[in-house]
């Protein structure tokens, strides 16, 4: 590894502001300013590294909430070094709250959070994590500002338990919601069995949108090896609080900025331990996300290519039996990277934040309990990533293939002796409002071998994109026993679902993609080993029908509700490319001087 020049004190950014003989009035007034609150002038004046602790904790975003203690670790950590921390708040969101998104927000948090790096006295920063959009709002503000950045996440909440059973965030909503439409249970009971699986602090403790995303920021090399997935109350979270606190200091001085972590290495090896982990299908949108604002061009065709025969080695759910606690005791993400790396599926030079290589970072962690963290040879399924379908409807969708049943598998089969291809009548929906208000009408004549489709649901169509395409079967069906069908749409789907849907077609509907051409009553064609998804209707309907939906004005959405709904609509690309605002992509290494 290349030696690294020190920095020294006067090359530090924050000088510009508090000691700037050239623009005399702007460091008197902000070391008045910032004195003010008990800063002294030595902490100012001295050059010493000056450390935003970006807080996306607060009454509002709960499950970032304990943030707001774990943070006077991370400065306890930062003055230990000799650096001054500055803490302020990132923009709220919280995955469950947030109409009509959380999805909505991600984007707003980044942009809040790029004037902020950009246009404060901040040399190095904290960015604290938890809910599942703060993470990815933080990690692409860091590569589009370029500051030296270190991610500390919350950690996941305790194992939910009832009675012996494991109860999961997010997935036991899923499975009792199909038992409260069978009639097995009343409202109340759902409500007191679905609090159940949040019994401490923390983010969602299943390995949905929140803990792959921590994981993530992990291998892409933000957050200090091991950190992301301890359990937020374990004494283990203070202390890698500290270290964080610690550790962000030394990388000012190191200048080791984001740009140099985050290369196409990192994003590869966040591709391939996403599908090990199970992770959520959210992730790719996030990551690519990401990887557009860090300058490095990552598509669904890498998902498929690097991802896709990736076997699944934590078993946690939804896809497995275990939550993030078991899954952090027996080895957590530098576990799951030994594996990989041990069968040649990982970057091993890959930088991470400590300044060690990822392989050396991770050396001699191997897994501690093999069934809930599984060996590479021996995994919990084979090929678990996802494959990026495409048609004559969209040119990308995602779907995970590892959680189609072979019950599932034979209802739809197209052709006997072809497992791997299905057809099926479709039933249409334009948004989760039309789904909710008609999806037990007997007219649309919904039976066991039907494939649901929404659309009207990608970040156009219902700003941010919403998580509804993993929609549930009339309550008749369930009543019989069918509790799932295919699902198809331009929206998302809840990291904590598993659910076999295919996610994300983009373009959507909204914005001229070709969902917005079906029709209840046709029938689709999915071949999973070509990676197609048809209509099968003549081209030249297919034209007949365009022709008539331009005329018409395209298609409809619901009016926009607020100022940034307008802005964001106008501005952000499909989910395929991130879902990133168009304009700001082309900003990077903002802070550099
Ligand atoms: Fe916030 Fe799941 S709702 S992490
Ligand atoms: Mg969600």
């Amino acid at each position: 590894m290349k030696q690294r020049q020190r920095m020294t004190p006067d090359q530090l950014r924050s000088r510009w502001w508090f000691d700037n003989p050239e623009h005399p009035g702007t460091t008197a007034l902000c070391l008045e300013r910032y004195m003010n609150y008990g800063i002294t002038l030595e902490e100012l004046a001295d050059g010493r590294p000056i450390i935003g602790v970006c807080q996306s904790g607060s009454d509002l975003t709960p499950c970032n909430r304990h943030h707001i203690e774990l943070i006077k670790r991370v400065k306890d950590g930062i003055r230990a070094m000799g650096g001054v921390p500055f803490e302020f708040p990132m923009h709220p969101i919280h995955e469950n709250a947030r109409r009509p998104t959380a999805a909505l927000d991600r984007n707003l948090a980044y942009l809040g959070l790029v004037e902020v790096l950009h246009g404060y006295p901040l040399d190095g920063v904290v960015l604290t994590t938890g809910c599942d959009k703060t993470t990815p709002a933080a990690l692409m503000a860091a590569a589009t500002v370029n500051i030296p950045a270190i991610v500390l996440s919350g950690g996941p909440m305790l194992n939910g338990w009832r009675g012996h059973e494991r109860v999961g965030s997010g997935t036991i909503i899923w499975e009792l919601r199909k038992r409260l439409a069978a009639g097995d249970i009343d409202y109340a009971e759902f409500l007191a069995r679905t609090t159940d699986s949040a019994p401490s602090i923390g983010h969602c403790n299943t390995m949905g949108t929140a803990s792959t995303m921590n994981a993530m920021a992990e291998v892409l090399g933000m957050s200090l090896p091991g950190s992301s997935l301890i359990p937020a109350p374990y004494k283990e979270r203070s202390l890698v609080a500290y270290q964080t606190g610690e550790r962000i200091v030394g990388m000012v001085w190191e200048d080791l900025r984001p740009l140099e972590i985050l290369t196409r290495e990192a994003f590869e090896n966040a591709v391939t331990v996403c599908s090990a982990l199970g992770g959520s299908s959210n992730a790719p949108i996030h990551v690519n996300a990401i990887a557009r604002h860090a300058g490095v061009e990552l598509t669904n065709d890498d998902w498929q290519r690097l991802g896709h025969e990736i076997p699944l080695l934590a078993n946690v759910m939804p896809a497995g039996a275990y939550l993030c606690e078991e899954f952090y005791r027996a080895g957590g993400v530098p576990a799951v990277v030994h594996e990989l790396l041990g069968a040649g599926r990982f970057h091993g030079d890959a930088l991470t934040v400590n300044g060690r290589t990822m392989a050396k970072s991770i050396a001699g962690q191997e897994t501690l309990d093999t069934d809930v963290i599984r060996r590479y040879a021996k995994p919990l399924v084979e090929h678990a990533g996802f494959i990026n379908l495409k048609g004559n409807l969209f040119e990308s969708a995602l779907m995970k293939t590892s959680v189609i049943s072979r019950e599932f598998r034979q209802r739809f089969l197209a052709d006997p002796a072809d497992l791997d291809a299905f057809q099926g009548r479709v039933v249409v929906f334009d948004g989760s409002e039309d789904y909710h208000a008609r999806i037990d009408d007997p007219d649309l004549a919904i039976d066991e071998r039907t494939i649901l489709v929404m659309r009207g649901a990608g970040p156009v169509g219902h700003p941010g994109g919403a998580e509804v395409v993993n929609m549930q079967p009339p309550e008749a069906l369930i009543r019989r026993g069918i509790e799932a069908l295919p699902c198809l749409g331009d929206g998302r789907q809840s990291g904590t679902s598993g659910s076999p849907s295919i996610l994300n077609a983009s373009p959507e509907a909204a914005t001229g993609g070709g969902l917005a051409l079906l029709e209840t009553g046709d029938r689709l064609r999915i071949d999973l080993k070509r990676g197609e998804v048809r209509l099968l209707i003549d081209d030249s309907e297919l034209d007949a029908r365009r022709e008539r939906l331009e005329a018409a004005g395209g298609y409809r959405y619901p009016a926009h509700q607020t100022p940034w709904q307008e802005i964001q609509r106008n501005l952000v690309e499909p989910l395929d490319r991130g879902m990133t605002l168009a304009p700001a992509t082309r900003y990077r290494d903002v802070a550099r001087r």
